[in-house]
């Protein structure tokens, strides 16, 4: 059995209520996942209330949205109160689990510079935004002010989440303005910094640093660890897929979370993640010692909420894809898929209070692959699976 057996929930892109928030832990609880990794923050809003920034809960705030699939013209979101995310604290302790809450940076920070947007390198107006993606608005790690702002709100976050770990996020984080930034070059200059893989560690490395010096543990996205210097207390969850540096990471002592994105994103459809391929996970990574094996801390099913709006979708496209990750991570993985499907009508009369996919989608043979998947995972998947669905 893992030590973590994690399941994140986006409540930054869509938000849910408290209460579905709370049947979604009672269902987890009965799979035995032990962390609620809750994505707090991102381009499209801001939900965790700031009592030393108030001015920041604007944030949460959006114009309008405009997701590709749907589009709502009203304005979109709020935070959640400093109540509601103590109750959520409270019932996951009760249910035997932990909050692991978010606050991704220093990209998917649109919302936050959108009121302070002195923490970019251009110091420029940023909006919030209003549709998915990756987005140029990224913190400028150089100002000291980034720094002392991004630390005081993680004091916020630990007062509120005494779990041992604190998400940092550290994804995606595209350089463009750190290459005409004088204070970014400045800063690489002094530190002896030769590349923005490890200008971004870097930052990363100072966040871990902080929280560790507090008694916390940083978790950080793969993305991040791309230079190899990422600081061993950390713990890596690794998505994006073939990531050396993952897997050197591991070998040489650091612990990671396992999120293989074509395997663990929920998010995704069952025409494209159908739950035989969820069941194909190994807890495991190619090229791993024994060491390294030893190293990996957990599994963990993610749910992004671009496109997922009501509870009902959100519950759907959780189950039953939820309970393959609870049983590897419980080190209890079927011998066969039929095992599995077995298993998966005998808890489905215990999970009677959750919405399950219709059981037609369940099992896939082929998948047509949207294109937009295909490009991400020309770089991000195994090869031989890309091969199988390239043929
Ligand atoms: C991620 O999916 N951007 C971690
Ligand atoms: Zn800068």
């Amino acid at each position: 059995m893992f030590a973590y057996r994690g399941f994140l929930l986006d409540s930054a892109r869509h938000m849910q209520s408290v209460e579905e928030i709370k049947r979604l832990i009672d269902a987890l609880a009965v799979l035995k996942y032990n962390y609620f990794h809750w994505h707090l923050t991102d381009d499209q809003g801001w939900r965790f209330e700031s009592e030393v920034f108030p001015a920041l809960n604007a944030a949460a705030v959006r114009p309008y949205s405009d997701f590709g699939k749907t589009r709502e013209d009203a304005p979109y979101g709020r935070v959640y109160t400093r109540a509601e995310l103590r109750e959520v604290v409270e019932y996951c302790e009760e249910k035997g689990m932990t909050v692991v809450p978010e606050f991704d940076m220093p990209g998917h920070t649109s919302a936050l510079l959108s009121v302070f947007p002195e923490l970019s390198c251009g110091g420029e107006k940023v909006k919030i935004k209003t549709h998915q993606g990756v987005f140029k608005d990224v913190l400028c790690p150089a100002k000291e002010k980034t720094f002392e702002t991004v630390t005081r709100l993680l004091d916020e976050f630990t007062e509120v989440f005494p779990g041992e770990y604190v998400h940092v996020g550290g994804d995606e984080t595209p350089p463009a303005h750190w290459k005409t930034c004088p204070d970014c070059r400045r800063y690489m200059r002094e530190h002896g910094i030769k590349s923005f893989d490890a200008y971004h560690t870097d930052f990363m490395n100072r966040i871990v640093d902080y929280l560790a010096r507090k008694g916390r543990t940083a978790i950080v996205w793969n993305d991040a660890a791309k230079s190899g210097a990422l600081d061993k207390r950390a713990v890596l969850q690794y998505w994006k897929e073939r990531d050396k540096a993952s897997v050197a990471f591991l070998n040489a002592g650091g612990r990671a979370i396992l999120s293989p994105f074509s395997y663990y994103y929920l998010d995704y459809d069952f025409q494209i993640t159908p739950l035989n391929r969820v069941y194909a996970a190994k807890p495991t990574l190619p090229g791993l010692t024994a060491e390294g094996r030893k190293n990996i801390l957990g599994v963990e099913a993610t749910l992004w909420t671009e496109f997922i709006t009501e509870d009902r979708a959100l519950e759907e496209h959780a189950f039953p894809r939820a309970i393959a990750v609870a049983q590897t991570g419980l080190g209890e993985r079927r011998a066969t898929y039929e095992a599995l499907l077995r298993d998966v009508k005998e808890l489905r009369k215990e999970l009677d209070f959750v919405a399950f996919a219709d059981e037609a989608q369940w099992t896939q043979p082929r998948r047509a692959m949207p294109r937009g998947w295909i490009r991400f995972a020309r770089e991000h998947v195994s090869k031989a699976y890309l091969k199988e669905l390239l043929s």
